[in-house]
């Protein structure tokens, strides 16, 4: 059996784990940066080509402006500090989302990170910053309309964020919820789904791991019948 090529994450649950541990929910944020670390390196040894994450929504602005800023700024400080090993370790780096909603400083971040790392080809790690799904369909069916497209799937699928990379095979969200919360709605048609009760800063390459092989037990059946 073929292996994943796309793992999509909602990386759920980092305010919780450090409420458990009496922290302020921004050192769970922290945390939550060494697990993407290990799961970026899993993915790598596990060679799932593409791995999307649930960094920012379009609803998390509705967060006090406090953790928004600090959720800003751990973004900032991640490209400054991840994005050389990611480069050695051949990552090729995307941010998908509405990017003009974030400051410039993070948007000269973003465009370097994304023009030093484009024709790596070891992984793909799409940081979903500012991103929504019906926020995407919306400025695709705007597309397709300003520039009269016939309206397809292929022409749909193209407008989005996620043009041109395969859909998940793999969602995974952590910290116990069974929700999508505006995460891929269109791309997660046919997703074998996990519902994770950990919370985020806890997921490790073993968990990973767990999943992939859970995975390769799964019937996918697209519709169709088993054969
Ligand atoms: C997910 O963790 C990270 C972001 C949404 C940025 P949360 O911050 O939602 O953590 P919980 O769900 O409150 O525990
Ligand atoms: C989803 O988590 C968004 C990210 C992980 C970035 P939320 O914590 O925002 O989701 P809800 O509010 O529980 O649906
Ligand atoms: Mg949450």
């Amino acid at each position: 059996v073929d292996g994943p090529q796309h793992i999509a994450i909602v990386m759920d649950g980092n305010g919780r784990w450090a409420k458990k541990r009496l922290l302020p929910r921004n050192m769970g944020h922290k945390q939550g940066v060494e697990a993407l670390r290990r799961t970026v390196e899993g993915c790598i040894a596990f060679k799932v080509k593409y791995l999307s994450v649930y960094v920012f929504s379009t609803e998390n602005w509705k967060r006090p402006a406090e953790e928004v800023g600090f959720l800003m700024a751990l973004l900032k400080d991640l490209i400054k500090k991840e994005v050389q090993k990611l480069h050695k370790q051949a990552v090729k780096v995307r941010f998908l989302g509405d990017l003009t909603a974030l400051d410039v400083d993070i948007n000269e971040g973003i465009s370097w990170a994304e023009d030093l790392t484009q024709s790596n080809t070891a992984l793909q790690l799409n940081l979903m910053v500012n991103y929504g799904s019906k926020m995407e369909l919306v400025k695709a069916a705007k597309q397709l309309q300003d520039s009269n497209q016939p309206i397809s799937e292929e022409a749909l699928s193209g407008a989005l964020f996620t043009a041109g990379i395969p859909d998940p095979d793999i969602l995974i969200r952590t910290g116990g919820d069974h929700r999508l919360s505006n995460f891929l709605l269109w791309q997660a048609a046919y997703s074998e789904l996990f519902f994770l009760d950990m919370l985020w800063p806890d997921f490790t390459q073993d968990t990973l791991k767990n999943v992939i092989d859970a995975f390769h037990k799964r019937e996918r059946r697209f519709g169709g019948l088993n054969g």
